[in-house]
């Protein structure tokens, strides 16, 4: 087990790390809520690597189970041709994020079928797999068993119906799916029986000691230790590995129709993802993954998969006779302006619905300002975010090469003095190093950004003090001028190799600018009589504009899908749109449909879901913005009749007042403008 505080000697002896981020599910698009866990992972690996470290940093789909299935039931394609899809999709959006795996492989792959045959046949054989039948809710219609979250009906305590599973929404009531009255399956709505099955499980009870002196043992956090003391205190149940076909997975060896549940192939698709990179690159897995392995693993997770991580894996992982993790690094939830992403205020913002408006080194920034080693909630608030971004890594770090980089002349040549000005103050940037490196290497990005920002407040005030533009205008200055900025540059120097791990992309450019590698050596030397090239700014400011029509977007692009969560949803992909509350016919009344002739559409600058439409209500015209640029083009919308509610009241958005709204039907795969039939006249009243 490495020291977790940085020591010199740890530093100057490579370590060989091996690093997961959790492996997102193949079923949804990846959201700024997952990228708090990648960012992060992505950071300390970056780190690892720029201190000379033997670091890989792997992940992959997780692509199995019912969710998956049932999904690209729906959509009407195999489940291979979604997983295929999807981590396209998964890989595009963090490669846009600039995390940079070594391996980004899938659960579905031979090298994890291999390995969870290989480990289920030694845990089994060590005695460690219970076989026995058990009684389960099973939809008679799909002939396929059903979880409890796939299992609907009306609350046996407040009566309320269409509550999912073995909890209430309505009055947080808990019991069994089969206390549910009138229980429908939320697939197929047939009234599910009870069936037995055989089933195997995976005897955690015989791990519990073990597991006490394993969680207390410095490979989680004090808290999550505590968390973890509730469960094995009140006793370990045992896990069931196994689930009924047809489901998307692993067929287990020697048992015919019985599939391996994807959390028992899930962490071991981290082995699976590595062994594929070793077959690649000629790395020894055994060296990372062999019972006396002297590497370091360390798996990244969110707060709500710590059970199966800090509990199961650990004791799977021994009874198989592989190494244990050094850490299971444990975040919190991303919430945004201090409440839980929602789709209808904006907030549950997509990975790329980001990247169509803002540069990622914004996120990765604010996150990493953010981010400490503790799993307490992280909050993305938008004007904070703006804020600080501007402030700290535009306002503080550019702003010192910009301020310094025209009066590095020299002869007319851009080059650094042959000395530093004021030695005390490189010294105090230079030592600043180990502090920050032992920031990072805790995971409290946080304190290390605190610390580089007070490096640029010095650098800052240093320039402020010494004006180099005043300097630069009295006859016989020159050197001095010439000696302030050069050590302006340099501080900025450090400065971006301290913040290089967090910030890439502006590294790389602060590399051409200063013609250096921005290496992280264990004492930075300073450049000295060296050449720099002429300066560009490296980041722009974040726009407000572009933060809310990123909302904006949001709220247009809703209903949409995003990744289920294997355990426990209660929004089902499947499920359809539950109906609204009943309303009495005096409510209904109230809105008036009006039939609208579209005499005017066009596309709304900025956009990216929004067409401008201009409708007729006979005798008066109404400006409308609808999200259904997705499927119609402006011209064929033009002369068409259609329904619209008249007297909503008008809404300010970002690009003009909208006056009612245009009803369709649709989702995700498509968008269908309601149509009277011919004869209809613009403002008669639809009832
Ligand atoms: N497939 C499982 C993990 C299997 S690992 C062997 C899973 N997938 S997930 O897509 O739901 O989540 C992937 C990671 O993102 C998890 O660590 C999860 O905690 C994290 N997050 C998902 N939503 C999150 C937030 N809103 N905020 C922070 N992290 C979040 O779980
Ligand atoms: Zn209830």
């Amino acid at each position: 087990m490495p020291n977790t505080t940085l020591s010199a000697d740890t530093a100057s002896k490579p370590r060989k790390i091996l690093v997961t981020s959790a492996l997102p599910y193949a079923n949804g698009s990846i959201h700024l809520g997952h990228l708090v866990e990648y960012i992060q992972t992505d950071i300390w690996v970056r780190f690892q690597k720029a201190r000379g470290h033997e670091c890989y940093y792997v992940c992959a789909d997780d692509a199995h189970g019912t969710a998956i299935m049932l999904k690209a039931e729906e959509l009407g394609i195999t489940p291979e041709a979604l997983i295929e899809q999807v981590k396209a999709e998964h890989e595009r959006d963090f490669a846009d994020f600039l995390i940079r795996f070594d391996n980004y492989h899938s659960t579905h792959a031979e090298e994890n079928r291999v390995f969870a045959n290989e480990i289920y046949t030694r845990l089994k054989n060590n005695g460690h797999i219970a076989e026995r039948e058990i009684t389960q809710a099973f939809d008679p219609e799909k002939n396929l068993f059903l979880a409890d979250r796939y299992i609907k009906g009306t609350c046996p305590k407040c009566k309320t119906d269409d509550q999912y599973g073995d909890n209430c929404e309505a009055c947080g009531a808990t019991y069994a799916p089969t206390d549910l009255i009138d229980p429908v399956s939320a697939i197929s709505g047939a009234t599910p029986i009870e069936k037995q099955s055989t089933h195997y499980f995976f005897k955690l009870p015989e791990f519990e000691s073990f597991l006490k002196d394993w969680t207390r043992a410095g490979h989680v956090s004090k808290e999550i230790a505590n968390k973890l003391a509730e469960w094995l205190d009140s006793g370990l149940q045992e896990w069931d590995i196994s689930r009924d076909a047809p489901y998307f997975g692993f067929e287990i060896p020697d048992a015919p129709g019985k599939y391996f549940y994807v959390w028992l192939d899930a962490p071991i698709g981290y082995m699976a993802s590595f062994k594929n990179l070793c077959d690649r690159e000629g790395i020894d897995f055994d060296t990372y993954w062999a019972k006396d392995s002297e590497a370091e693993l360390y798996h990244f997770i969110g707060k709500d998969i710590v059970n199966f991580h800090a509990l199961f894996w650990p004791a799977m992982l021994t009874s198989a006779n592989y190494r244990t993790p050094n850490k299971v690094c444990v975040h919190g939830f991303l919430t945004v302006n201090g409440k839980k992403m929602s789709k209808s205020r904006g907030t549950f913002i997509n990975a790329r619905n980001y990247l169509n408006f803002l540069e990622p080194e914004y996120l990765r920034y604010y996150f990493a300002a953010k981010l400490s080693s503790s799993v307490e909630d992280l909050d993305l608030n938008l004007d904070d975010f703006i804020q600080r971004v501007n402030s700290d890594v535009v306002g503080k770090v550019v702003n010192i090469a910009s301020r310094c980089a025209k009066f590095v002349t020299r002869d007319g040549d851009a080059t650094l003095a042959a000395s530093i000005g004021e030695p005390a103050l490189w010294q105090q940037a230079v030592d600043a190093g180990e502090v920050i490196a032992g920031h990072y290497e805790n995971r409290d990005f946080g304190k290390a950004v605190r610390e580089i920002m007070a490096l640029a407040d010095a650098a800052n005030e240093y320039i402020a003090a010494k004006e180099p533009w005043k300097l630069a205008k009295q006859e016989g200055a020159e050197a001095e001028v010439q000696a302030v900025c050069s050590l302006g540059i340099n501080l900025f120097r450090a400065l971006m190799i301290y913040l290089k791990p967090i910030l890439p992309n502006m590294a790389e450019q602060s590399s051409l600018f200063l013609n250096d590698a921005l290496v992280w050596a264990d004492t930075i030397e300073p450049l000295l009589n060296h050449r720099i090239e002429v300066f560009k700014p490296m980041v722009k400011r974040v726009e407000k504009d572009k933060v809310a029509a990123m909302v904006e977007a949001g709220i247009q692009a809703q209903p949409a899908a995003q990744a289920s969560k294997e355990p426990a949803t209660p929004d089902s992909p499947l499920a359809a749109e539950p109906l609204a509350d009943e309303i009495s016919f005096e409510d209904f009344i109230k809105v008036d449909l009006r039939v609208a002739r579209i005499v005017a559409a066009s596309h709304v600058e900025g956009a990216s879901k929004l067409l401008q439409l201009t409708l007729d209500i006979g005798g008066e015209t109404r400006n409308v913005f609808s999200g259904i640029k997705s499927s119609y083009q402006p011209e064929q919308l033009e002369g068409r009749l259609t329904v619209m509610v008249a007297n909503l009241a008008a809404r300010k958005m970002r690009f003009g007042i909208s006056e009612g709204m245009v009803l369709a039907a649709g989702d995700d795969e498509g968008i269908y403008l309601l149509e009277p039939d011919s004869g209809a006249q613009p403002g008669q009243r639809v009832t």
